[in-house]
């Protein structure tokens, strides 16, 4: 069984990154609710806790508590904020209210004397890069300053008997605390946040030096620990997996393949709503190169007919996925015996769709995605990536061979190019939006641009329309929107500032070389007011 630590979440927006902190660090972890059942926590047998910040104060009726399991475990505490005002609290500390919480960045001194603990949270910042030497190593004699990511909410008046100030701050006489004799720490500052920029080194010291967890959660070891259960669970049985093109459902298929070869069949349709030559790569990736049964369903007269005189949005998306789902099943059923559905969940969509468990809600990949789940199909889910951030289903996917033209391909929404003609789909405008699609991407790829920036893509809106010269005749052609983002999680983005020159020869060439186009324009809008995609 792998190391691992337990993360209780206390309601802080920040802790999913712990989790993703501690991952980055090759340990296991998971991310539970504060009031999740016990025996669910405990069955991960955790080597240490993680206790998160949250909103409340200790003292606020109602408040979450200190699940009394984690101190009676014995087990290593590390509390980030609200963590470790809880850990105070409830260690015979006392913890004083205040009126307001701030955040902030702000400069820590660890006390020199911290150093002489072995194996604490801070030991690793003051080392050299080879760990070997650290029975060598003198600690420093003067304190060492920090830049964190500070948040002051309630003050701890008195420390918990045992306990020592290990760092302080202009503002904050306790920055962090610590009991080396018990393996507890608290933290006044985020750790996981970027703007602490030593939060990784010091989440790691918790979780090897002091946890003792081993480091040993990388891509070949998820791998083989993903293969071994994939076997356990499919057995002799079948297993059908959707390919939509994207980075999920590949690693999915590809691992799931490693694990169980001819079982599984992968099913992809080609809804006609594809970038251009998405659906050859596809079958070129998954059939000719890594030799994966593939049925290539061409279903794009289908897709046409049930959009025709479709304009609405909501309308467009909601056909869509309906469509697919009933192709899927049809093709699903012709391969006979299915008893599994394999499917790319990752982590992020766990958290999204129930939380940290709070709910118990069911955990499905919820949004209205082409190659999301058919339902009542009575298959049993095969799900290798949902324990994987998108950064490790990367390099799990490399590990396994995959091109990085895929692993590192911009995200593309389920509904694909319907959702990204401004009007009623057609063939015509559909052709008309992957050949400029298509310029658009080509160039950023020339000009090194492609992996600067999170999503490029190009927009049609056949009803916009303006006048154009081509030789002596006139035109009145449409419009194509070109948009490229930059963001971190796609919940706020900024237009990219590609140069002008970049977006200069796009345009030309767009306009020369694709029909019915007279108009190329760059969208500047930001996220929020306006969405990355235009419907
Ligand atoms: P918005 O437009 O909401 O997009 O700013 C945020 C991210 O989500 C993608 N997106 C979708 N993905 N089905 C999907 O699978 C959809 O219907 C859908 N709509 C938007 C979008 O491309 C961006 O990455």
């Amino acid at each position: 069984m792998t190391d691992a630590i337990a993360i209780l979440d206390f309601g802080s927006q920040y802790t999913p990154l712990i989790a993703r902190r501690v991952r980055e660090q090759h340990v296991y972890c998971e991310l539970y609710a504060w009031d999740a059942p016990v025996e669910r926590v405990l069955a991960l047998r955790p080597k240490g806790f993680i206790l998160s910040g949250g909103p409340a104060s200790v003292y606020e009726p109602g408040a979450p508590t200190l699940p009394a399991y984690v101190l009676d475990s014995g087990l290593p505490v590390l509390g980030i904020c609200y963590g470790m005002q809880l850990l105070a609290h409830n260690l015979g500390g006392a913890v004083a209210p205040s009126a307001k919480r701030e955040y902030g960045p702000a400069v820590i001194e660890i006390q020199h004397s911290t150093f002489k603990i072995s194996n604490s949270i801070f030991q690793a910042l003051h080392l050299p890069s080879v760990k070997s030497d650290i029975s060598n190593l003198q600690p420093p004699t003067s304190n060492l300053k920090l830049s964190v990511w500070m948040s002051h909410g309630d003050r701890i008046e008195r420390l918990p008997p045992g306990f020592t100030i290990l760092a302080h701050s202009d503002n904050s006489p306790i920055a962090a605390i610590g009991c080396a004799a018990r393996n507890m720490y608290g933290l006044q500052f985020h750790p996981e946040v970027k703007h602490t920029p030593q939060g990784g080194e010091i989440l790691r010291a918790f979780a090897v030096d002091v946890c003792g967890c081993a480091p040993t959660w990388t891509p070949d070891n998820i791998i083989e620990q993903s293969v071994a259960a994939i076997r356990a669970q499919v057995g002799e049985g079948q297993v059908v997996c959707g390919l939509s093109g994207g980075v999920d459902s590949a690693v999915t298929a590809a691992l799931v393949h490693r694990a169980v070869g001819n079982q599984l069949t992968c099913i992809f349709v080609d809804t006609g709503l594809l970038r251009q030559a998405e659906g050859e790569q596809v079958v070129q990736t998954f059939h000719q190169a890594l030799g994966i049964k593939l049925v290539a369903v061409h279903a794009v007269e289908e897709f046409l007919g049930t959009l025709h005189g479709v304009t609405d949005p909501a309308a467009k998306r909601k056909l869509i996925g309906e469509k697919f789902i009933r192709i899927f099943e049809r093709e699903a059923r012709k391969l006979g015996q299915i008893n599994f559905l394999a499917q790319g969940t990752i982590y992020p969509d766990v958290i999204e769709s129930a939380g940290t468990g709070r709910s118990g809600a069911a955990i499905i990949k919820h949004h209205h995605n082409v190659g999301g789940l058919p339902p009542d199909l009575g298959f049993k889910l095969v799900e290798p990536l949902r324990n994987l951030f998108k950064d490790q289903v990367r390099q799990v996917g490399q590990a396994l061979g995959l091109p990085q033209r895929l692993l590192w391909r911009h995200p593309f929404p389920g509904p694909g190019l319907a959702v990204r003609i401004l009007d009623e789909i057609t063939w015509e405008r559909l052709e008309t939006l992957r050949a400029a699609d298509a310029i658009f991407l080509h160039e950023l790829e020339t000009a090194g641009w492609y992996e600067q920036v999170a999503q490029a893509f190009a927009v049609l809106s056949p009803t916009t329309r303006s006048t154009g010269v081509a030789g002596d005749a006139s035109k009145f052609g449409q419009t194509i929107i070109l948009r490229a983002v930059v963001t971190d999680d796609y919940m706020t983005a900024a237009p990219a500032q590609l140069p002008y020159d970049l977006l200069t020869l796009v345009s030309a060439r767009i306009l020369n070389e694709v029909p019915n186009v007279t108009r190329v324009v760059y969208d500047l809008s930001t996220k929020p007011p306006a969405t990355i995609e235009w419907l």
